[in-house]
């Protein structure tokens, strides 16, 4: 698969559960204009489901590995990989070290590993089929209260967590300040953990994001309203080369996990 074709099937997925992104594109900017400055992933540090089982599919598309991340409060490794193209988005990919967690959660867990179909990361279509397994509310819950991370993959599985805005391509906007008086302007909820911006030009990076919208997820007895995925917002600063930095900052993509949590980012 070609490397639009397969951003746009995950954006096509992720507009089923993030209703908010294309209303707030068309706050923000002419469609020819969007440039994803980069789309995330979430999974299991688990046999063939872990961050470089998905990582392959990009590989396979030119896309090479950057820096890594931890985050142990979290108990999660990420890592970024960048093509060369820079109108190509980089990718952010974390994984949940599950052998870091309680027995109960890995017991759970280990239940809906047991569901996977035989080489189900082979293919890169993978990436956009969602949840693999089938998994009741009441698990859902248990694994909400120990790891917010683990209950959104157990509860959405394999999309993309989020896609993410190149302020820096938008010509209408300048600043992050700017777009997030926009998008509050017109009632969308920002993630707060941390303050509305994370990071700062110091760092290189701003950024920002909206608070993950509820949508109704099929739990095994029954229906129920959680938070989905969210919409990010980057603004990135030159290097000492001139250079727009292209990393990450630990300590605000820590902040931007949060956007998923109705607890900790309202
Ligand atoms: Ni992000």
């Amino acid at each position: 698969m070609k490397i639009d074709a397969l951003f746009a099937k995950l954006w096509l997925q992720y507009l089923e559960v993030t209703p908010c992104a294309k209303p707030i594109q068309q706050l923000l900017c002419d469609e020819d204009e969007i440039i994803n400055d980069h789309v995330a992933f979430r999974t299991y540090a688990l046999p063939d489901i872990r961050l470089e089982d998905l990582a392959r599919h990009f590989i396979a598309l030119g896309y090479r590995y950057k820096d890594e991340y931890q985050f142990k409060l979290k108990k999660l490794r990420a890592r970024y990989l960048l093509h060369p193209d820079p109108h190509v988005p980089k990718v952010f990919i974390s994984e949940l070290k599950v052998d870091e967690l309680s027995s109960g959660a890995q017991r759970i867990i280990g239940q809906l590993y047991q569901q996977i179909p035989a080489g189900f990361m082979k293919d890169s279509s993978a990436l956009y089929s969602g949840r693999p397994w089938r998994i009741s509310y009441q698990d859902y819950q248990m694994l909400l209260s120990e790891s917010e991370y683990a209950a959104w993959v157990a509860a959405f599985g394999y999309r993309a967590n989020h896609f993410t805005v190149s302020v820096n391509a938008l010509k209408r906007f300048n600043t992050l300040e700017d777009v997030n008086e926009v998008l509050i302007e017109h009632g969308y909820q920002l993630n707060r953990s941390g303050g509305p911006i994370k990071g700062s030009r110091s760092e290189m990076l701003e950024q920002s994001a909206t608070l993950a919208e509820h949508v109704c997820v099929d739990f095994v007895e029954q229906k129920e309203l959680i938070p989905s995925c969210f919409y990010e917002f980057a603004l990135r600063y030159p290097d000492a080369s001139g250079q727009l930095y292209q990393g990450f900052v630990e300590a605000s993509a820590d902040k931007i996990f949060d956007s998923t949590n109705m607890r900790a980012a309202g």
